[in-house]
C-alpha cells in the first residue's frame, strides 16, 4: 500500500497549509499597533485605582474624547465607527451599562492572548484608564441590543 501521497493525504495537507496561511496573515494584519496618546486633561481625573464601572457614561466630553480615542488605537481590527469588519467581534453587540463595562475594562487592561498568539494587545500601560472610559462612553452612544 503506498504510504505517501493519497489523494486524501493530498487533500489534508493541502488543508493544513490554507489554516497555516490564515494564521500567519492574520498574526501579521495584527502585528502594526502603534498605539496613539489620548489627552484625557478636561476629564475628571479617575486616580491609580480600577473602577469596575464607567464613571463617564452618558458624559458629552468623554463621548468626544473616546470616538477620537476609538478611531486612533481600536477601529483598525473593530472597524470605523466599531461596525466590524469580520477580524474582531462588533463591539456595538457589547452589553449596556455595567454589565459592558466589566467586560470592556478587563479586555482593554489584558488584551486577549492564546497559545502564544496575541490577538488584541493589552492596553494597560499605553492608555490611561481617563481614555478606556471615554472610549467606553463612547462605544455606548453605538450600541446596538
Ligand atoms: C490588533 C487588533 C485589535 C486591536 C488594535 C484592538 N482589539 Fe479588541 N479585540 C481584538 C480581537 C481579535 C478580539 C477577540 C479576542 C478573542 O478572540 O479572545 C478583541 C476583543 C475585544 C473585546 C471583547 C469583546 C467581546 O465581545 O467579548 C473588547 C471589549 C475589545 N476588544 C475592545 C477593544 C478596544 C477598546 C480597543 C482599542 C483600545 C481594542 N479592542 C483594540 C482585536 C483587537
Amino acid at each position: 500500500m503506498a504510504t505517501t501521497s493519497t489523494p486524501l493525504r493530498r487533500l489534508k495537507r493541502a488543508l493544513a497549509i490554507t489554516a497555516l496561511g490564515f494564521a500567519t496573515s492574520a498574526a501579521f494584519a495584527h502585528g502594526d499597533v502603534t498605539p496613539q496618546a489620548v489627552d484625557t486633561h478636561t476629564l475628571k481625573a479617575l486616580g491609580d485605582t480600577w473602577l469596575e464601572s464607567n464613571p463617564y457614561r452618558g458624559d458629552k466630553e468623554a463621548i468626544r474624547i473616546g470616538e477620537s480615542a476609538f478611531t486612533q488605537n481600536c477601529a483598525r481590527c473593530h472597524g470605523i465607527g466599531a461596525v466590524s469588519g469580520g477580524i474582531a467581534p462588533d463591539l456595538r453587540y457589547l452589553p449596556a451599562e455595567d454589565e459592558g463595562d466589566e467586560i470592556f475594562i478587563m479586555r482593554i487592561r489584558n488584551g486577549a492572548s492564546r497559545n502564544g498568539r496575541v490577538y488584541m494587545p493589552p492596553f494597560e500601560g499605553i492608555l490611561q484608564q481617563e481614555a478606556m472610559w471615554a472610549i467606553r462612553a463612547w462605544l455606548e452612544t453605538v450600541h446596538v441590543e
